[in-house]
């Protein structure tokens, strides 16, 4: 299978050489049943784990009855999804797309005929943040401040400005009269797991009402319950203009949204946008059945109590130095920033079975499902513990004998 992967599939992922059959809960297993606990839950999408029973059960319900439709037509899940979601966020209407690139183009669109339509052709530019992330599209990449995802593609979308993540100076640099929107990740996840200070995000609030500009969060990674509250903006008390939501959204099929405020809901109007696969009942479908999980297993405290867990041990890993130089994040996106490279390390975990997840080379990622508890933290740490320490005599090494060669 491997062999055949490398074959015909595009060696576009550092891919890892195992090959996954299964998954039950917290578990993967791969094809000569060897079990792996996920620690990156299929990139923060498998946010029930794997196979939850409801979820199946929805899936083979909905299935039988219609996969998809045109997005002219009426289908129940669609609507009582968006209602759903809009209840929950504050927004008051909802665009489906399939994956998050997709909603941050859609976001980009929008901002874009906002700030045109209301003060001409010059209202074009958004203020984003240096080492975000927001797609591998041509629009989601040019404001992602990464510009490692740009480069080799020729020209990106014109008019962005990078300012610095909790940098109210940087900030308000970056936005002008020409600004149509500030888009910022709540949480910045692919860029290394780091937070945003409530007051940037209120003076985000602030500029943008200044300015007439679009305030966009971007939770794809972070939102829908990630942080142990439906959303990361929440305790900030800044409420955004569009909100995109996707990786758990469809339960694990394609699902993405944005999200907008009361006014802008007509700002595209018949025929401005468009999704052929976007909100398909299958998809709204298991969106729905996803929050009602979330909401009657009480799975927002359960990710409060093991991320609060996980946090207090990856805090005492970076206390303890070594290779392990800081921790970060909320809920169940935390960071552990280490001073070697990860892969080295994944590799090792994932022959003890652990899929563990690095980003930016250097920063353990956990994105688990919800369903995570203090046991699997514990057992996670039976197996990062010695990896890091055997990382650190290795780096001691290295170091005696670059300083004995010069
Ligand atoms: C914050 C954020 N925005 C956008 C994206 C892009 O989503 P997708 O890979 O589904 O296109 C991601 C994916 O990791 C993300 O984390």
């Amino acid at each position: 299978m491997l062999a055949r992967d490398s074959e015909w599939l595009l060696p576009v992922y550092a891919r890892f050489p195992v090959a996954m059959e299964r998954g039950e809960g917290v578990y993967l297993f791969d094809t000569s049943g060897n079990r792996y606990l996920d620690l990156m839950g299929g990139l923060g999408v498998n946010a029930l784990g794997h196979a939850h029973p409801r979820m199946v059960r929805a899936t083979a319900e909905q299935a039988a009855r219609m996969v998809h439709l045109s997005p002219q037509y009426c289908t129940p899940a669609a609507g009582e999804l968006a209602e759903r979601l809009c209840l929950l966020s504050g927004m008051a209407g909802v665009f489906y797309s399939t994956g998050g690139s997709e909603s941050v183009e859609g976001a980009i669109k929008l901002a874009r005929a906002f700030g045109i339509e209301h003060a001409g052709a010059s209202k074009f530019r958004i203020a984003a943040l240096e080492g975000s992330y927001h797609g591998r599209t041509f629009g989601s990449m040019s404001v992602t401040g990464q510009s490692k995802y740009r480069d080799g593609f020729g020209p990106t979308l014109d008019g962005v400005d990078l300012a610095r993540k909790n940098d109210i100076a940087s900030l308000c640099s970056a936005v002008s009269v020409d600004t149509c929107a500030i888009l910022l990740e709540t949480v910045l996840g692919e860029g290394g797991v780091h937070n945003l200070d409530a007051e940037f995000l209120q003076e985000a609030r602030r500029l943008a009402h200044e300015y007439d500009a679009l305030l966009i969060l971007d939770e794809i990674q972070c939102g829908l319950g990630r942080v142990g509250q439906w959303f990361a903006f929440e305790q900030s008390g800044v409420q955004p203009d569009v909100l995109i939501l996707g990786k758990p959204l469809g339960g694990g099929l394609p699902l993405s949204a944005f999200l907008v405020s009361g006014e802008l809901f007509h700002v595209l109007g018949i025929g401005k946008h468009g999704s052929t696969l976007g909100g398909s009942p299958l998809a709204c479908r298991l969106g729905l059945e996803f929050l009602s999980t979330v909401e009657e297993e009480n799975l927002l405290a359960r990710v409060l109590d093991t991320g609060a867990y996980l946090s207090t041990h990856l805090e005492a890993l970076a206390r303890e130095g070594g290779v392990a130089v800081e921790a970060r994040g909320r809920g169940l996106i935390q960071g552990l920033e280490l001073s070697v490279p990860g892969r080295p390390i994944a590799e090792a975990a994932l022959e003890q079975g652990l899929m563990l997840n690095f980003v930016q080379g250097n920063v353990m990622r956990f994105l688990p499902s919800f369903l995570l508890e203090r046991k699997h933290v514990d057992a996670m740490l039976e197996v990062v513990r010695p990896l890091l320490k055997r990382a650190a005599a290795g780096k001691a090494s290295l170091e005696t004998t670059l300083v004995a060669v010069a």
